[in-house]
């Protein structure tokens, strides 16, 4: 099984699988350039319109591989290469591609970046998107892969705030309905917060963000949950302040971390500056939805909504009345709308198509985490506990491996380990020394570990799995445990 060919994807290649793959500089480039693209390209009656085409994409191709449903995504990345000049392919149904012969994510990728430029990719398993970026020559971008993200939706949504409202810092911004499957919230939510807005969750009964994306709010991004008020509330923002909580370090986050105070008797007040409506992703459940929240007239007459914008990444079934279609305040159209600039603003900066402007590249590779990588391959060892992970998908068996960042936590003395394919945390798992054969249960073991043993440890699932693979329970003897070492993968 460790006989995967080697990835060709080169450590400079940028891939956008993650919104947290830009930093907040590169988001505020890609919407000066759909901007300019709005403006240099008018539809004179709608300012939100792209009327016109331009050639600058003439020598170039975009590839879109969509192995799940899709109108506007991947409508709107055509229309996007199509209004620069450019060509497109296309395979949209699995059914007539070769994955109804059961061919690979990983060769079909290998095979279409010698078609094309540049890639898009939409696929029912979380994870896949990264999959791919580790097998493509050529830009990979994410059009949502399972429950995981889709951050060119995130683009559009950001770009919509902005052109409702000046900044973003401390804007306080609903999202309703299914936080836990719909991936356009866990990429909103990074992307709120990494803006200094204020978050407050309306989920559907048991559909609250996942501990991992709440965790990582939290811990990476500087969130603090207010109860006052119920919302997830921002932190950051003096520049003199710089602050790098991020899992790479090329992108600059600009973050900076200011004092955080419970909600203020006037933030409380606040009014809602945008409701963002999502639909119950019924493909991600197995359980019926119940109590799902339906936004309409009578739920936007509370005075707090009275200047909100309604947005919605569509399609809609039933959770935003249509009789809100002629309100004001209703923005999902609009939204709809600039995923044709912002996705023509990405393309041609992945591709370098306007002179002087293009993504950052970064020394020693974008991928570069400041977390140390484990890397297994898939037979040995612990598997990602997320089952619709990329990294469970039977085709993909020999192109995977079992890959995770090492999250050691020097406060609580505990660990946990990040999938890098799908970015769900694993906090229950057993360490085990090549060497010496002891496994220990406690993840604050993993201080033991450093970039210059990394291999000679092996993390398994439980317990029982350490023991038939002939370790011995660690005895710890009375020495300390080492200080946590901060490695580079
Ligand atoms: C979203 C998606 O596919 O995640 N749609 C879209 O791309 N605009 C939202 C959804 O399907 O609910």
């Amino acid at each position: 099984m460790n006989s995967a060919p080697r990835p060709k994807s080169s450590a400079t290649t940028r891939h956008v699988v993650s919104i947290n793959n830009l930093s907040n500089r590169e988001v505020e480039t890609i919407f000066s350039v759909a901007q300019s693209f709005l403006d240099r390209l008018p539809d004179k009656s709608r300012s939100y319109r792209i009327g016109r085409s331009t050639s600058i994409a003439s020598n170039a191709i975009l590839a879109s591989l969509f192995y799940e449903p899709s109108t506007r995504t991947r409508l709107s990345f055509e229309s996007a290469m199509l209004r620069l000049g450019g060509d497109i392919i296309t395979s949209a149904d699995p059914a007539t591609s070769s994955a109804a012969k059961g061919e690979s994510l990983a060769d079909s990728v290998r095979v279409i970046a010698n078609y094309a430029d540049i890639m898009v990719i939409r696929h029912p398993r979380d994870g896949a998107a990264r999959l791919a970026a580790e097998y493509s020559p050529i830009p990979v971008i994410n059009g949502g892969d399972g429950s995981h993200e889709h951050p060119t939706q995130t683009l559009c949504d950001i770009f919509t705030l902005k052109k409702k409202n000046k900044e973003l810092k401390n804007l306080k911004v609903a999202i309703s309905g299914d936080l836990k499957g719909s991936r356009t919230i866990h990429s909103f939510v990074y992307a709120l917060a990494r803006f200094g807005a204020r978050i407050v969750p309306m989920p559907a009964p048991g559909m609250e963000l996942p501990d991992h994306v709440h965790r990582r709010l939290q811990q990476e991004f500087r969130c603090k949950f207010d109860s006052g008020d119920g919302s997830i509330a921002a932190l950051y923002h003096t520049p003199d302040e710089p602050h790098q909580p991020a899992l790479f370090p090329g992108p600059d986050f600009e973050f900076s971390i200011k004092s955080y105070n419970s909600a203020s008797e006037k933030v409380r007040k606040q009014k809602i500056a945008a409701v963002y409506v999502t639909r119950f992703q019924k493909e991600r459940w197995t359980e019926k939805q119940q109590g799902y929240p339906r936004i309409d007239a009578k739920f936007l007459k509370d005075p707090k909504y009275s200047r909100a914008s309604v947005l919605h990444p569509l399609p809609r079934v039933g959770e935003l009345d249509a009789s809100l279609d002629t309100d004001s305040r209703a923005t999902y159209f609009e939204q709809a709308a600039y995923g044709v600039p912002i996705r023509m603003a990405l393309i041609s900066l992945l591709l370098g198509l306007e002179p002087g402007k293009t993504l950052a590249t970064y020394e020693g590779g974008f991928n570069r985490s400041k977390f140390l990588l484990y890397d297994q391959p898939l037979p040995s060892g612990i598997r990602c506990g997320n089952h619709n992970c990329i990294v469970h998908e039977e085709k993909e068996a020999p192109y995977v491996r079992n890959k995770f960042y090492l999250m050691r936590e020097e406060e609580s003395a505990g660990g946990r380990l990040r999938c890098v394919y799908c970015e769900s945390e694993m906090d229950q798992f057993v360490i085990a020394n090549r060497k010496s054969k002891w496994y220990s249960t406690s993840t604050g073991d993993l201080a033991y570990v450093t970039q210059q043993n990394l291999k000679d440890y092996i993390v398994f699932a439980q317990e029982g799995d350490a023991i038939r693979n002939g370790y011995h329970s660690r005895r710890y003897g009375g020495s300390k445990r080492p200080r946590m070492a901060v490695g580079r993968s």
